[in-house]
């Protein structure tokens, strides 16, 4: 069969081989004093919290599961407006924000609204994969730009314009980051959307961690900048609701109709129970519930990473949002013979029965010395790993 090349281009999620494996081998230690300690997966080990649940099944009962508009159940995008006006003291109004299934759909609707065939979208590397996968899916070439952890491993001003060639048409920013937890410095963020404008592009601003962020300095968005950047947001993370597919934008008001027209075709809609249940997510008793888990990822950060910098596996920079710790394996690898954190991944997995995810797949600047541990465990859990560690340490 003649695979379209559009799909022949986006590569594989490495990470799936090294989950595969931790699964198998999970089965074969399960029953074991040291069953497998997943911290690989990016995703909250919490649920979503009872109010969000119980406005789902009265949803469900109560048979409000038809399609809504393609933009979203006008009462959640008022109560997402209502969030930004009283997280960020932001003026979102409720008809620049599009409900959308999940961070995953607004990407791809921003990518398919916004970029043609060939143009560039600037990147960082390391990023989050499938971010340079939704601009390919659009026929663009996702530009993986080389940083630093002197620059956060953020992309910068500088590094905007002197890579802005004349197919580029913006760029793709996360912040906070996946992998590293690391947001842009608010200064460089203002001059980096300063030398997009001044080349007429566009400024997409993944914000999915902006929830969970921990230093005051970083926690504030990006729509500040001004109403032309876009901010791509979810349900996912923050309000732990991962496999509920629930996420929104904001646009540009002149582009509501295109991004409406595109997901009424390609989507229809969100999930309609989701919706529902997550108008309940911004109930004075889930956001008490919401900020608690958020103290407890920072105390998981406070103690984790630490803990790998004592052990030689440095993290580069202290990640300010998020739950990841980006550490640097070289040293271990060279002591160990191992050649890079792909091979070391497996090493810890088989050795210490902790799952972990190599580079691979967040870029190519250096990434085989990385590997990207999830702290969206339990404390316990993360004790645990440290000791199993510490135990192979060279
Ligand atoms: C940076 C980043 N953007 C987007 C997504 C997609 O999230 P969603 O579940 O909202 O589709 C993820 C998921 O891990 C992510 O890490």
């Amino acid at each position: 069969m003649r695979i379209a090349r559009r799909a022949e281009r986006i590569e594989p999620f490495y990470v799936m081989e090294v989950a595969k494996a931790a699964s198998q081998l999970a089965r074969e230690v399960a029953a074991t004093d040291r069953p497998m300690l997943f911290l690989n997966i990016g995703e909250p080990d919490f649920t979503a919290p009872p109010l969000v649940q119980e406005a789902a099944e009265r949803a469900m009962r109560a048979g409000r599961t038809q399609y809504t508009d393609a933009t979203g159940l006008h009462a959640l995008r008022e109560r997402i407006s209502g969030w930004y006006r009283q997280r960020f003291g932001l003026d979102v109004p409720a008809r620049r924000i599009v409900v959308t299934a999940g961070a995953s759909a607004a990407l791809q609707l921003a990518c398919l609204a916004l970029v043609e065939a060939g143009d560039e979208i600037l990147m960082p590397d390391p990023s989050y994969p499938c971010n340079r996968h939704f601009v390919s899916a659009a026929e663009g070439n996702a530009v993986l730009v080389p940083t630093t952890a002197a620059e956060r491993f953020q992309l910068s001003a500088d590094k905007v314009q002197a890579n802005w060639g004349p197919k580029t048409r913006g760029v793709l920013l996360a912040s906070p980051s996946n992998p590293t937890g690391t947001s842009i410095e608010p200064d460089e963020l203002r001059r980096i959307v300063d030398v997009v404008r001044s080349r007429g592009g566009l400024a997409i601003v993944d914000e999915i961690y902006l929830g969970l962020s921990y230093e005051e300095r970083f926690g504030h968005s990006a729509l500040a900048l001004g109403d032309d950047v876009i901010s791509i947001n979810s349900f996912s993370k923050y309000f732990n609701m991962t496999g509920w597919r629930l996420g929104w934008m904001v646009v540009p008001e002149v582009l509501v109709p295109v991004v409406e027209r595109l997901a009424q075709n390609l989507f229809i809609c969100a999930s309609t129970v989701s919706q529902h249940a997550a108008l309940a997510c911004f109930e004075p008793d889930s956001i008490a519930e919401y900020e608690r888990r958020r103290a407890e990822f920072k105390a998981r950060r406070d103690f984790f990473i630490p803990a790998l910098d004592a052990i030689d596996l440095t993290v580069p920079v202290r990640p300010d949002g998020a739950f990841y710790a980006w550490a640097d394996c070289s040293a271990w690898c060279d002591k160990l013979g191992i050649a890079g954190s792909w091979d070391f991944a497996f090493e810890v997995m088989k050795r210490a029965h902790v799952a972990v995810t190599p580079g691979r797949d967040f870029g190519h600047a250096g990434t085989s010395r990385f590997i990207r541990f999830s702290t969206a465990s339990s404390m316990d859990h993360l004790r645990e790993a440290v000791d199993r560690l510490r135990e192979m340490a060279p």
